[in-house]
């Protein structure tokens, strides 16, 4: 039975479609059949980041108004032979996502065999990213270590928790992790930073990951490759880590600690 994951955040440019191309790329790798859908209308760069924006026909607002099937509109990965995207609407509005035609196209997607459908939503709390969220199973919150985002975070879940139809039905909540991004192990040493068991305090939901801050993300998203597929980096591992956790597999946390250099590497250079 296919799962619908949300990645949400309330705030704004904390890293969900960063994530959203690195996770669902991660369970394509992992062998499992899964669509990424942009639900960001307007303001489409799901496509960007996963390099497959020349080949967009046909959107998520075409299909939800039946003007085009499943089939013309989603596209191929170009790295996983078992993932596909969907893209958003670069010029319609959000409010043409009606709650009856993102049912109606998530349930043709589960018809389709997939097992996981990984929801991109946009910032902020209005019909757009409540589209996004209304029919999840589990949810991904994205947090930056910061206070306005956390807060922002605590509202979204406040958001599934109210009108999402799991809770509207009275059955199992939707399951929701924590995904924390752009963590600065240095910053938080030095208090600038709040560190991830503040922000796991204050929240109170399941952790499924930290992913460091690397300016190989920009550069691997302007060349329209998720950053799950930078051999060898941090990022990379990280977010191979979520999607093992996801998975149900045990990970120890990695990239969150600081060491200060000693004399040495102070007197003589080093980090
Ligand atoms: N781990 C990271 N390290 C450094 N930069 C990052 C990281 N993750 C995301 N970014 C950068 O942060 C910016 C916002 O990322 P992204 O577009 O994924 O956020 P978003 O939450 O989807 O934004 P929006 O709310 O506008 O949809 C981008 O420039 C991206 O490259
Ligand atoms: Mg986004």
């Amino acid at each position: 039975m296919a799962k619908i994951i949300v990645v949400t955040s309330g705030k704004g440019g904390v890293g969900k479609t960063t994530s959203s191309a690195s996770f669902a790329s991660g369970l394509a790798m992992r062998g499992h059949k899964t669509v990424v859908i942009d639900f960001d209308v307007g303001l489409r760069n799901l496509d960007l980041i996963m390099g497959c924006e020349r080949r967009v026909v046909y959107d998520l607002i075409n299909v939800v108004n039946q003007e085009a099937t499943l089939n013309q509109a989603l596209i191929k990965d170009k790295h996983c032979d078992n993932l596909f995207v969907l893209p958003a609407s670069q010029t319609r509005d959000k409010d043409a996502l009606t709650e009856e035609g993102v049912e109606r196209v998530l349930n043709d997607l589960k018809a389709m065999d997939f097992e996981y459908i990984i929801c991109d939503s946009p910032a902020g709390i209005e019909h757009g990213a409540v589209m996004a969220l209304t029919f999840a199973d589990e949810a991904v919150i994205v947090t930056n270590p910061e206070v306005s985002s956390v807060r922002d975070s605590d509202r979204i879940l406040g958001i599934i928790q109210a009108k999402s139809r799991r809770a509207l039905n009275g059955g199992e909540p939707v399951k929701e992790h924590l995904l924390i991004t752009r963590y600065v192990p240095k910053r938080v040493d030095a208090g600038e930073m709040l560190s991830y068991t503040d922000v796991q305090e204050i929240l109170r939901i399941p952790l499924v990951g930290i992913i460091p801050e690397s300016e190989s993300v920009l550069h691997a998203s302007n060349a329209g490759n998720p950053a799950i597929h930078i051999e060898g980096s941090e990022v990379s591992e990280a977010y191979k880590d979520v999607v093992a956790r996801f998975l149900g597999e045990e990970r120890p946390l990695r990239y969150t600690s600081y060491e200060k250099p000693g004399l040495l590497q102070r007197l003589f250079g080093g980090k």
